[in-house]
């Protein structure tokens, strides 16, 4: 039998409405579009509003219109697997919750955390169940609701992210498309610098935690730039090596959305120009495990059967890695819906 790839065949995404711009942000704490934009390159973020309104939301709006425009039925999905550090819940798995609300009842689901790298981590895990001939629909969902863990009175973070989910369909096929390597990593050295330290077992939730606002972001910036500015470009850099991919060879490189710097730096390194990179984290900010697939889903209509690409993240833990996949369909045949 010859070898089954893991192939990407279609991509959805979803953002909420409400769009929360450095200008608003700017009467909530000391800072302003200007700092903003430089340090960062973000210019607005969408946030999810509403009660008891969870990532889940976001998750399953990218799934139905992935079904719809994939015209999938959802009781043929065999796995859900949800990339998220916002569950709605610490359980049940906010994947069940999705899997509930699209229809998907034949499917079984499951969460992962590996903070900003948790797309790829997933997608690594989904790409080994269809290879292994186990399952032939698996789909994998990025999604945060940022919103829900960030603090508004600090300045340093509250800037930087935004509510969103995407989601992939992965498929079987014998030809030669799809997930071709990874190269995925962790670095637990990397805990003391970006966390959220309450609500887990370690730190439940008392009064104590929540007057001491630890149920919120913390990060080192400076830190994290650091790592992720190396640990980044070298996972990408090392990927077109490895594969001998020309910088002029390579159509997309889709980096997370963190700061436009480091995805400058990670650019540079690989060698390749601007015009070969998505960047859409002026429209969304870090919006964590859908970072990726949200990009994915504004280029869809420019991507092209063939087309060489490299996913590459990093994130809280540490985490990091890329991830180098051949596009299986004309992107532009796609309904829009
Ligand atoms: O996705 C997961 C992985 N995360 C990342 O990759 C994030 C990595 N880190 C970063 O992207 C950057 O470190 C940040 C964007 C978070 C911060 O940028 P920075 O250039 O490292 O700034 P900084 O933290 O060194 O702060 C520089 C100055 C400070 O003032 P002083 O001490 O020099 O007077 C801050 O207090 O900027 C000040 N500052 C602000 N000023 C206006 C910090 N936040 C703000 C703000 N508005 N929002």
């Amino acid at each position: 039998m010859s070898k089954l790839n893991a192939a990407i065949t279609g991509i959805h995404a979803y953002v909420p409405d409400y769009i929360l711009t450095n200008q608003e942000l700017s009467t909530m704490v000391d800072t302003n579009d200007e700092w903003i934009q430089t340090r960062t390159g973000i210019k607005e973020r969408h946030i999810l509003k509403g009660e008891g309104k969870g990532t889940s939301i976001l998750g399953t709006q990218a799934v139905l219109g992935l079904l719809k425009k994939t015209n999938t039925k959802p009781e043929d999905i065999d796995l859900i697997i949800t990339a998220t550090v916002t569950p709605d819940m610490l359980f049940p798995a906010t994947s069940n919750i999705i899997a509930h609300e699209t229809g998907c009842i034949n499917a079984f689901a499951f969460d992962m955390n590996a903070a900003c790298s948790g797309f790829l981590f997933a997608v690594q895990t989904g790409r080994v169940y269809i290879e292994s001939g186990l399952y032939k629909k698996v789909i994998v969902v990025g999604a945060d609701k940022m919103s829900s863990i960030v603090d508004y009175t600090d300045r340093k973070n509250c800037v930087l992210f935004g509510d969103a989910g995407g989601a992939i369909l992965m498929e079987p096929t014998t030809e030669d498309f799809g997930i071709m390597d990874a190269d995925l990593h962790t670095d637990g050295s990397g805990k003391d610098y970006l966390y959220q330290k309450a609500g887990g077992s370690a730190y439940p939730p008392t009064i104590e935690t929540v007057t001491n606002r630890q149920h919120f972001i913390y990060q080192e910036g400076q830190s994290v730039f650091k790592f992720a500015v190396s640990r980044m470009a070298d996972v990408s850099a090392d990927m077109m090596t490895k594969h001998n991919i020309q910088p002029e060879e390579l159509a997309w490189l889709v980096p997370h959305q963190a700061n436009l710097r480091i995805i400058d730096a990670t650019a540079r390194r690989m060698g390749i120009k601007k015009e070969q990179v998505m960047i859409n984290i002026e429209k969304y900010g870090n919006t964590t495990d859908a970072t990726i697939p949200l990009c994915l889903h504004d280029w869809e209509s420019q991507l092209k059967k063939g087309d060489k690409i490299i996913l590459a993240a990093f994130g809280g833990g540490f985490t990091w890695g890329s991830i180098y996949l051949k596009w299986a369909y004309d992107g532009d045949q796609v309904e829009k819906i």
